[in-house]
């Protein structure tokens, strides 16, 4: 007999607006080799359209809207209860607006990953389009990283360029910059799921070796 195969590992995505990085994992996880299966899609905005997305994807989502929490601990512990009940191996952060607690990422810790809109270690936070833009750059782009304690301060795994042209805005570059990241945040999340990429004591492995400096795809 034919033993069963291993069960895929189980992503779980928190998103909080449009989901564009969201439906971009949808489409990839729907390749049929695709080395993953997400099983859920948590919100913290009720009205966000990442819900639909997951909806018309047939994916079981979630809402815990910060709004009804005192505190971040409070959010924070209900949001992660909401996570072990659906057991999953990796949640991915794909435009998950909120800052977590020290206990949560440890929770979670080299299970969690995040993308950035900016070439970290530059324009951690917000505004990074513009930001990059008042400072003159010439290349911009995301990053991929796992999360620790240190906002968007996680060992970086893998980043995406943009050019920066005399023209563009904070709006065409946004664009720009998302358009980069639908490419990459699935081809890191294979990698992860592959068991190719590890949260080392020292930052990433990669094929279990110490990754010296982040992959990059250059600007087109
Ligand atoms: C993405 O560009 C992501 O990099 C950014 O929010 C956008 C969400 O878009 N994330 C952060 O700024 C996190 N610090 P989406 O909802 O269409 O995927």
């Amino acid at each position: 007999m034919k033993a069963d195969p291993a069960p895929l590992p189980r992503i779980l995505v928190l998103a909080s607006g449009q989901g564009s990085n969201l439906q971009a994992l949808i489409d990839a996880s729907r390749e049929r080799d695709f080395p993953g299966q997400i099983i859920a899609v948590g919100c913290n905005r009720p009205g966000a359209f990442a819900l639909e997305r997951a909806g018309q994807a047939n994916i079981e989502s979630f809402v815990v809207d910060h709004t009804r929490f005192d505190s971040r601990e409070a959010f924070d512990a209900q949001l992660m209860a909401e996570i072990r009940r659906r057991d999953p191996d990796v949640i991915v952060l794909a435009g998950f607006m909120r800052i977590l607690t020290t206990d949560f990422v440890r929770a979670f810790r080299g299970r969690m990953l995040n993308v950035h809109p900016s070439l970290l270690p530059r324009y951690t936070g917000l505004n990074t389009h513009q930001r990059a833009l008042d400072a003159g750059d010439r290349v911009h782009g995301t990053s991929v990283h796992f999360v620790t304690e240190e906002l968007d301060g996680g060992p970086v795994i893998a980043q995406a360029e943009v050019t920066i042209e005399p023209n563009d805005t904070a709006d065409t570059l946004a664009e720009k910059v998302q358009a980069q990241e639908h490419v990459l945040y699935p081809v890191v999340l294979r990698w992860f799921c592959e068991g190719r990429i590890q949260l080392g004591a020292d930052g990433v492995l990669f094929d279990g070796a110490p990754l010296r400096a982040p992959l990059i795809l250059p600007a087109s």
